[in-house]
């Protein structure tokens, strides 16, 4: 495999013993207004391994002239007669908030990329810290590479406080979901076709009681958005892949439906995207098909008492001759038309056709989409929030608090009603982007679109394109694709009651 191997979190006592028996220990810092020091395990274990190892850790901080910076790291030999415990990593906690918690997981991760040894982690104490602290050092140990030249990538075993082992068992399931999701989004498009995805999604449905469909061909007949995209590129044409979560004794659970834009790649189509630079990162335009794979293939394991539908809307936005033309109107699934306006806005064609579906077929107490679909949104909120849209004021209240522990955080933005106006056609039901000159409100007006195809659900759109990607190999994220929305969704599933 290119991607890393997933490293393991266990559980071990809070004791010197098993302290030091790890190749390497991290300790936790902050410093206080005053330059005071303070650690983040209880005092008496920090100076039995102060003695163990015959030396002062705030020496040390002072020496480094420490910050207490969240992620700040500074590493240090250190040797005792008889114990393979060669290295103290002392990390900046900040001020212990649960983001902080994460940055730190995420630095000593980093440090630790493509090493077998094992790492006894002194940041977290309480269950929340122990899952965010958890799944970060997963995150941060991220690799994705085709290099030939580099040996079979390895992974570190972290030892965690055992004080809370479901914690720890969760954070492992979560951060393999989410890296998961990273290996898809890091694939290069000529090799991710929609025929890939759907392979994807078998591959993790093998020996669990998830249920995989894949419509391709005369089967997408209805399918009048994903066709228009998809039958642009013979590489091999647009798929619609159903995962459902939907085990035994589960009739009369609350179902969620989860629809995710899966172009594999978006060269904007005839609208071609100019400049054409800002086509590079367009590989990970399927990041919310990713999302929502790994979201469903994650269920078996944290089994929430609900229903969970994934609709994967896979194509390939390609510039061919059987590409879409601006002025297309087409038919979506359910029967409303559309006139195409610009076919680089490709994403809502195919959400469009899911959302539909969903409503039509799948009853869903709750529909979620996610997609990368506007650079707008990225304009708006930079690339550390999600842009999330929805009528359900408490629904949002309750995923703006979940993203905020959980590590993906999303932000409330307004459906504005007379923006409307933007949508109107002369020809179709609709048009599809606000095409009228210095409309604005990009990512708005695509949250409008896409309301039109979901009835009266209990409905969420994810408009992720900023947080999606990472432009820096920094905090808890890889240059590309972060796996965004995992974390986010896993979470929100399990508290749904
Ligand atoms: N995939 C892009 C959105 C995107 C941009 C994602 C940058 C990640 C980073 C989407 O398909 C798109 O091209 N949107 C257009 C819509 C416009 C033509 C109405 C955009 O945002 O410019
Ligand atoms: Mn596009
Ligand atoms: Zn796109």
């Amino acid at each position: 495999m290119s991607a890393s191997a997933v490293p393991k979190l266990k559980g071990q006592p809070l004791t010197v013993e098993a302290v030091t028996s790890a190749h390497s220990i991290a300790v936790g810092f902050s410093k206080n207004k005053e330059g005071m020091f303070s650690f983040s395990a209880n005092l008496s274990l920090i100076s039995k391994i102060e003695k163990y190892f015959g030396l002062n850790l705030v020496d040390e901080l002072s020496f480094f002239s420490a910050t207490g910076k969240a992620g700040e790291i500074f590493e240090f030999p250190v040797s005792a007669q008889d114990s393979q415990c060669d290295r103290i990593f002392l990390v900046g906690v900040g001020s212990h908030s649960l983001l902080d918690v994460r940055l730190a997981g995420a630095a000593l991760g980093r440090k630790l990329r493509g090493k077998e040894n094992s790492l006894y982690s002194l940041v977290a104490q309480t269950g929340t810290e122990i899952l965010a602290h958890g799944v970060s050092l997963i995150l941060g140990n991220y690799q994705w590479t085709k290099k030939t030249s580099t040996p079979k990538l390895k992974a570190p075993d972290y030892f965690l406080s055992n004080s809370h082992p479901e914690q720890l068992v969760r954070a492992q399931v979560v951060a393999h979901a989410v890296l998961r999701a990273r290996d898809m989004i890091h694939t290069p498009a000529n090799i991710k076709t929609p025929a890939w995805m759907a392979q994807q999604a078998k591959s993790f449905a093998r020996n669990t009681d998830l249920i995989v469909s894949v419509l391709s061909g005369k089967a997408l007949s209805e399918f009048g958005g994903l066709q228009a995209v998809g039958n642009s590129s013979p590489n091999p044409g647009p798929r619609f892949i159903q995962v459902s979560y939907a085990p035994r004794g589960s009739k009369n659970w609350p179902h969620v439906v989860l629809v995710g834009k899966g172009i594999t790649f978006d060269t904007g189509g005839i609208s071609l995207k100019r400049p054409y630079d800002t086509m590079i990162g367009m590989k990970c335009d399927m990041s919310g098909a990713a999302a929502i794979l790994s979201v469903v293939s994650a269920m078996p394991l944290t089994k929430p008492k609900v229903k969970v539908t994934a609709l994967l809307m896979c194509a390939e936005n390609a510039l061919s001759g059987t590409a879409q033309r601006p002025s297309d109107v087409i038919t979506h699934y359910g029967g409303t038309t559309v006139e195409v306006i610009n076919t680089d806005a490709e994403g809502r064609l195919v959400l469009a056709d899911g959302l539909a579906y969903a409503n039509l077929n799948l009853d869903p107490d709750y529909l979620v989409d996610i997609a990368t679909l506007t650079g707008a949104a990225t304009l708006g909120l930079g690339r550390q929030y999600g842009a999330m849209y929805t009528r359900n004021d408490v629904l949002a209240k309750k995923l703006h608090d979940i993203g905020e522990t959980s590590g993906d955080r999303v932000w409330h933005m307004p459906l504005i009603d007379d923006y409307s106006i933007a949508l109107e056609s002369s020809v179709a039901d609709f048009n599809h982007t606000a095409d009228k000159p210095k409309f604005s409100a990009g990512s708005v007006t695509a949250a409008l679109f896409l309301e039109k195809f979901v009835g009266n659900r209990n409905w969420v759109h994810l408009d992720i394109a900023g947080p999606a990607r990472s432009e820096a190999d920094a905090g808890e994220n890889p240059k590309g694709g972060t796996g965004f929305g995992v974390r986010l969704l896993i979470d929100w599933i399990s508290s749904i009651k």
